[in-house]
């Protein structure tokens, strides 16, 4: 992903020819996901019809992450579903050494890319037009994934393949799967898609079970630090056990 240097942006098609290259996380999934092409398809047009100079304020979820890492000073960061780059840039502000971004949607990651550049941040950003459960990714301190697993469909995939690049922590926000809360959710993704149907808008939203995704990241060797709640979602940060010292997740507590 960086034999090109920094700052340089990949498309698609690149990525999917990268598909056959081995991954710094070991086994690539065969394939990108089949609703890869939809789910690009509604960002791409939700961009447009936000227009791209909308980029907001941060979402709660993307807050809370921010807040669970922690200090970003001098770390790399890798975010998979990087959309408009909010969170990106937020990282590069407080010091981020280098950050990744990879994302399915091309006009989402055309804001980012002018957000990162406004900011003078060009340099240190590479973004890339992919699948994060198919493109090889490369170790970074930290792996991000906001509000993109409940996107998709092969959730264990995607977690398997991105939990192999954090060398240090790995963190995520999904709908939350446990009681009410699960039920709640459950409840929100079958309004959210129904709406998304009736107005021919293709993507699909899940709620993956919160227990399945954390036995795929301590299967990879990551331990859950810390937690939190915004709403309906669910926040976390995990620690790969190898992490020396210096490298902890300072203890919060869990909401
Ligand atoms: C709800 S948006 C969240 C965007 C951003 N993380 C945020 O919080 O603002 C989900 C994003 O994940 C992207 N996405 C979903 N599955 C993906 C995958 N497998 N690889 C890369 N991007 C993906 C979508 O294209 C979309 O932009």
């Amino acid at each position: 992903m960086s034999d090109r240097g920094p700052g340089v942006n990949r498309t698609t098609a690149e990525a999917a020819r990268a598909d056959d290259e081995p991954t710094a996380g070991g086994s690539s999934p065969a394939c990108a996901c089949d609703a890869a092409p939809s789910i690009s398809a509604h960002f791409d047009a939700k961009v447009r019809r936000m227009g791209s100079g909308a980029t907001g304020t941060p979402h709660a979820t993307t807050r809370a992450l921010l807040d669970l890492l922690g200090d970003a000073n001098g770390h790399t960061v890798l975010e998979l579903g990087a959309g408009r780059g909010g969170l990106l840039l937020e990282v590069l502000r407080n010091g981020a050494a280098r950050v990744t971004g990879i994302e399915l949607s091309e006009a989402s990651l055309a804001v980012a890319r002018q957000r990162i550049a406004d900011d003078g941040y060009a340099d240190r950003a590479d973004l890339v037009v992919g699948d994060g459960a198919a493109v090889p990714l490369e170790p970074h301190d930290w792996v991000v994934l906001d509000r993109v697993i409940c996107c998709y469909p092969g959730a264990d995939a995607l977690v398997a393949h991105s939990a192999g690049a954090a060398r240090q922590r790995y963190a995520f926000a999904v709908p939350d799967s446990g009681g009410w809360r699960g039920v709640a959710s459950r409840i929100a993704r079958l309004v959210d898609n129904s709406w998304n149907s009736l107005m021919r808008r293709p993507c699909t939203t899940f709620v993956h079970d919160l227990e399945r995704i954390d036995g795929i990241l301590r299967g990879a060797g990551l331990v859950r630090s810390a937690t939190a709640r915004r709403g309906l979602w669910h926040v976390a940060v995990y620690e790969r056990a190898s992490a020396g010292p210096g490298q902890t997740v300072p203890a919060r507590p869990r909401s």
